[in-house]
């Protein structure tokens, strides 16, 4: 007997307790993914992080002012409270960035107490913004906090992601060059990321929101099930993946029969879906941008060509085909991160930026749809029957 997701088929009964959504529409056969309609190649190719952002929350494109001023409004939310810096303070040097971070949007809205209630639309409009402006900062400052470097401030004379790449990669001690290939590489990576539909972490954070938590604790929530490496640290699994097929000289050959032997904890991490059951389309962009990027930054990573060898055996062979895996999102996204200078352990961070606007329309879709109820997911018990407690 088979459960898929939430509707199970082989007890009697079929339980549709799909959930309802208009944000996002992914066909896994056909390797379909659109957002508000729009095929996402055609978003990747033409739009931004904040409008796309804008487009999964509010429904629609916005008009060039309501991109202007939603942008500005960002930007004027960046600092973090003074006092958030004794937070970081208190973390050892080496603490895992994606801790940091659901820690850390935790720690936040303690300092907003007086406007989360999920009920109140301007309450809802605010956390939108501040956790949209003041999400990557935090995720710059953990990488800081990494490199023993001191935190720089937004300058808001830049854009979302120019501003994000200085607070990453700028240090007091120079002006910061902006590099367009890191920009433009970035703005598409994040985009492709921006919603999914009702993976884990997304439905953490709907099931989170159903009891009426805040929008930054339900945040924090699905920052954490992003992080588990069959979700989104999958990308940061896959580097060490590769590098342990270089490092360890077994060859890419090796590996594969290790994965088809089902050697304890080896799989092919990148590979294979939940939904689709073709290419990803995700991937399909990630990979093209891959090679263009690092020829832009003039890199040559042998990790590359160790995913792409590591692909083209995966594909041709009847293990993974006939059990429908291909490559996902999670697969080339690592190495161009690594190629613009991000370790390894920012991976999955880059990933919740990219997601935290589809969270964010998703917990906010909820709390307005009347039929939202709080979440109880079925159950089937297959434990003991009823039986006599042994007298005393
Ligand atoms: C993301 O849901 C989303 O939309 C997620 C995401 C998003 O944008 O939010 O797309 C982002 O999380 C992408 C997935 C990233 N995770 C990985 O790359 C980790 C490696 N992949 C897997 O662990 C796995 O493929 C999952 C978790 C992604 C999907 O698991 P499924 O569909 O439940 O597959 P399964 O575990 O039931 O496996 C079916 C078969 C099994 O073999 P048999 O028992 O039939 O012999 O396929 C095998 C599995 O052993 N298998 C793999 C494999 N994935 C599945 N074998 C080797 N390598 C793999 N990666």
């Amino acid at each position: 007997t088979k459960q898929t997701g939430f509707t199970t088929l082989d007890y009697g009964f079929v339980n549709t307790s799909a959930t309802r959504s208009s944000i996002t529409y992914i066909d896994g056969d056909k390797g379909i993914l659109r957002y508000r309609g729009y095929p996402i190649d055609q978003i990747a190719e033409n739009s931004t992080y904040l409008e796309t952002a804008w487009l999964l929350i509010y429904g629609e494109l916005p008009t060039p002012t309501e991109l202007a001023e939603f942008d500005d409004r960002i930007r004027h939310h960046t600092l973090l409270h003074e006092d958030l810096k004794s937070f970081f303070d208190a973390l050892p040097h080496d603490a895992h960035p994606m801790s940091v971070l659901s820690a850390g949007i935790s720690a936040l809205s303690t300092y907003y107490q007086d406007s989360l209630d999920p009920r109140n639309p301007e309450h809802v409009e605010i956390s939108t913004i501040r956790l949209l402006a003041k999400l990557p900062v935090m995720a710059a400052y953990a990488h800081k906090k990494s490199l023993g470097q001191a935190f720089l401030y937004p300058d808001n004379s830049l854009s979302f992601i120019d501003n994000f790449l200085r607070l990453n990669f700028g240090t007091m001690a120079e002006p910061y060059v902006i590099n367009p290939v890191l920009s433009k590489a970035l703005e598409r990576l994040l985009i492709l990321h921006e919603d999914h539909e009702q993976n884990a972490s997304t439905s953490t954070v709907r099931l989170v929101g159903s009891t009426e938590a805040n929008m930054f604790a339900s945040i924090s929530a699905g920052i954490n099930a992003l992080y588990g490496p069959l979700h989104g640290g999958a990308n940061e699994a896959v580097l060490t993946m590769l590098a342990q097929i270089r490092d360890s000289g077994e060859g890419v050959e090796k590996f594969v029969e290790r994965v088809k032997n089902k050697e304890a904890g080896v799989r092919l991490m990148g590979f294979g879906h939940r939904v689709y059951k073709n290419y990803d389309p995700r991937a399909k962009l990630v990979k093209e941008a891959a090679d263009e990027v690092l020829a832009a930054l003039g890199v040559q990573d042998d990790l590359l060509d160790i995913a792409k060898e590591l692909e083209a055996i995966a594909l041709a062979d009847e293990y993974f085909i006939s059990r429908r895996l291909y490559p996902n999102v999670d697969f080339y996204t690592g190495v161009i991160y690594k190629a613009m200078g991000f370790p390894t352990r920012m991976f999955t961070v880059l990933f919740a930026i990219g997601r935290l606007p589809g969270w964010i329309a998703h917990w906010r879709e909820m709390q307005t749809d009347p039929a939202t109820k709080i979440g109880r997911p079925q159950q089937l018990y297959l434990g003991s029957p009823e039986r006599e407690f042994p007298a005393r």
